[in-house]
């Protein structure tokens, strides 16, 4: 890893980024993981790393949170350098590991003491630090029964309970919903929402591209090695193509002359449907109405499709997905 020199600019940068990584690389045997990636992440705000399985999504979370080291590129994470200062970085860091963390033979607040001690609180912080965050994540009931008989959302809340009890400004999160029904994954939005608005900078991966959209500021889409593409979920929806207009029609005859004056537009002749490409805007919106309207045919409904961040996924990692899910789904709104 190369050691950089403190640089007035690069000083002031690290005071607003929470996460700096330029040229990250990370290789097993021959296997390039991570192939040079850069990313940053301003503190304060909610970082998504996608990617399909194997994409080296732990493997990013691991190097940045110190369990393992990188084989190049100048990290920093709290404004600390990975490579000559691991030890601040780990007191600035909480990190909620994709497997749990959560000891099954000992109670929910056992589990949570035993992080107090390993952060060296003295004892009576401790313990206000932890009923603190029982509370706050819903476990007081369970608090007192052995880990391993809590559901699977109880034992995710629970370790980033854990995770919380040295108060990181930071947090590495590996799928924190993987797993969980709805409700829970809605439960644990809600608990990251409050995270940030607390000020904790939040670095997430997760396999549900809803997830990324609620939550995420910005999102990177890590294939074959590489970022494939970063931004917000607007602006990633934007590069797919496949955003289009929906007009069905109950009349054969409406249909048909719609069919054959719009010729763009292309036809599905056994749900009396029309598409066309579009991309949602009021104007385009406009003129096809007008368009309708001026040929006096009227369209039964009209739905307007804009690409989802599923749409997204399924083109930036087409070659590492089986053929049947290269095509964009479809899923008008
Ligand atoms: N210790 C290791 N030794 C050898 N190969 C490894 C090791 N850890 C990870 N890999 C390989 O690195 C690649 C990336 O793994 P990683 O766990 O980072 O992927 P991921 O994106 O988190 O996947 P998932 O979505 O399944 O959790 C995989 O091909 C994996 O087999
Ligand atoms: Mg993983």
């Amino acid at each position: 890893m190369t050691v950089t020199r403190a640089s007035a600019p690069r000083a002031a940068q690290a005071a607003t980024q929470a996460i700096t990584a330029t040229g990250l690389r990370k290789s097993y045997g021959d296997k390039a993981v991570l192939d040079g990636i850069d990313l940053t992440v301003p503190a304060g705000t909610v970082f998504a790393l996608l990617g399909p399985n194997g994409a080296g999504k732990t493997t990013a979370v691991k190097i940045l949170s110190t369990l393992i080291t990188a084989d190049a590129g100048d990290l920093s994470v709290g404004g600390h350098d990975l490579a000559t200062d691991p030890q601040s970085v780990r007191a600035a860091i909480g990190v909620t590991g994709q497997f749990s963390a959560v000891d099954g033979l000992i109670t929910g607040e056992e589990n949570m003491l035993l992080m107090a001690d390993l952060h060296h609180l003295p004892k009576a912080e401790g313990r206000r630090v932890t009923a603190e965050l029982l509370d706050r994540f819903d476990l007081v009931e369970a608090a007192k029964k052995p880990a391993a008989g809590y559901s699977g959302g109880m034992k995710r809340r629970l370790d980033i309970a854990m995770t919380l009890v040295g108060g990181p400004r930071i947090i590495f999160l590996d799928e924190p919903t993987t797993g969980l029904d709805p409700r829970s994954r809605h439960t644990m939005w809600g608990i990251i929402r409050g995270l940030v608005a607390d000020g904790v900078t939040v670095f997430l991966t997760t396999q549900y591209l809803e997830e990324a959209d609620e939550l995420a500021d910005r999102i990177a889409v890590l294939n074959n090695g590489k970022i494939a593409a970063e931004g917000t979920a607007e602006e990633l929806k934007r590069i797919v193509p496949g955003g289009h207009v929906k007009l069905r029609f109950t009349d054969p005859g409406a249909y048909r002359s719609a069919a054959s004056a719009l010729g763009e537009a292309v036809r599905d002749d056994d749900a009396l449907a029309l598409q066309i490409p579009s991309d949602g805007s009021q104007r385009e919106l406009r003129s096809i109405l007008d368009w309708l309207d001026s040929a006096g045919v009227e369209a039964d409904e009209l739905t307007v499709h804009t690409p989802d961040l599923d749409d997204v996924f399924f083109a930036l990692t087409a070659s590492t997905v089986p053929a049947q899910n290269n095509q964009p789904k479809e899923n008008a709104r």
